[in-house]
């Protein structure tokens, strides 16, 4: 039986629906494509550690309403409006970090994310984040930071070196060229791509598969994977390292002067997600 209506009234950017041990979150801004604002984090890391420990469930999906994953970080919520707030800034990173990391990666139980659509920027880590990810042929990857004129921070250049084919990551980390669901595949980044039409009962059938098996077994693979996968540097020196490259980078641009990508991206002068902002 699905409880999605009592359990989405907690929350304003995500629902939450439990049927028979699989539990579907759905990222819910579809307006804004559901790019991730401070409150979505929040609100993530609240649900996830509610979910964590959840008799109810056996294994999550992460999909997105409408027709988009996620269009990555919200440039206005998350960039633009508290850049100049320390204070709200640092909780926005802590809890954005939070939950994909502490509490996504190390998830007690199988995660599926279900790649819908439109997935850019900082959405890449909600993929890589999830142990399988099954994307419609025909979503829309990006890293678009390029062309607003930024690294793949927060993590994202970390995680797309961990699972694509490096020449392929390096690729569309230079050129924000956007890749479908089978290339997403191809270079190592999803699991397997098929028809949208197909994707939830696809998604599904793996979920069903995996309640099968011994959920303690299930947990201890993961483990162990994830333990001898960490590659040359560690998650909190990629996070530390990044961060700050990015923070000098806008510095710099701030130097420099010139056309803020964001800004202009704010004024409706491009979309990022399809070419670089005008100069
Ligand atoms: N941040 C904030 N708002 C966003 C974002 C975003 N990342 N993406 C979309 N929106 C908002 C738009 O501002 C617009 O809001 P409005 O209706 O109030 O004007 C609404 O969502 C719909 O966006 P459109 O551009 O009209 O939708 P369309 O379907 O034509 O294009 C696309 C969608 C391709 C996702 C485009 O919006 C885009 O390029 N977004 C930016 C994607 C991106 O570069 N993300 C990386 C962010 S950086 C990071 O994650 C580290």
């Amino acid at each position: 039986e699905s409880t999605s209506e009592s359990r989405g009234a907690l929350y304003n950017t995500i629902l939450i629906d439990k049927k028979d041990r699989v539990t579907t979150l759905t990222l819910n801004r579809p307006e804004k494509r559901n790019a991730m604002s401070p409150e979505l984090h929040a609100e993530m890391v609240q649900a996830l550690t509610e979910l964590a420990h959840d008799d109810e469930t056996a294994v999550l999906v992460i999909t997105g309403a409408g027709e988009s994953f996620c269009a990555g970080q919200d440039l206005k919520k998350y960039f633009h409006e508290i850049r100049d707030t320390p204070a709200a800034r640092e909780a926005a990173r802590k809890n954005s970090h939070d939950w994909r990391y502490r509490i996504l990666n190390h998830f007690p139980k199988p995660t599926i994310a279900a790649v819908n659509g439109y997935c850019f920027g900082g959405a890449f880590t909600v993929v890589a984040s999830c142990d399988i990810a099954i994307a419609a042929d025909e979503a829309t990857f990006g890293l678009s930071e390029i062309n607003f004129g930024h690294i793949p921070g927060g993590m994202v250049a970390k995680i797309v070196a961990d699972a694509m084919i490096p020449r392929q990551a390096l690729f569309y980390i230079l050129t924000g060229r956007k890749f479908d669901g089978k290339t997403s595949r191809d270079i190592g980044f999803t699991t397997m791509s098929v028809p949208r039409a197909n994707l939830m009962d696809t998604v599904y059938e793996i979920a069903e598969e995996l309640k099968a098996k011994d959920p303690l077994a299930l947990r201890a693979c993961k483990e162990a994977f994830k333990q001898v996968d960490l590659r040359r540097i560690s998650h909190e020196e990629a996070l530390s390292w990044l961060t700050a490259k990015s923070d000098q980078l806008i510095r710099k641009q701030s130097q420099r002067g010139g056309t803020d990508g964001i800004e202009s991206f704010l004024k409706k002068e491009y979309r990022p997600g399809f070419g670089p902002a005008p100069q």
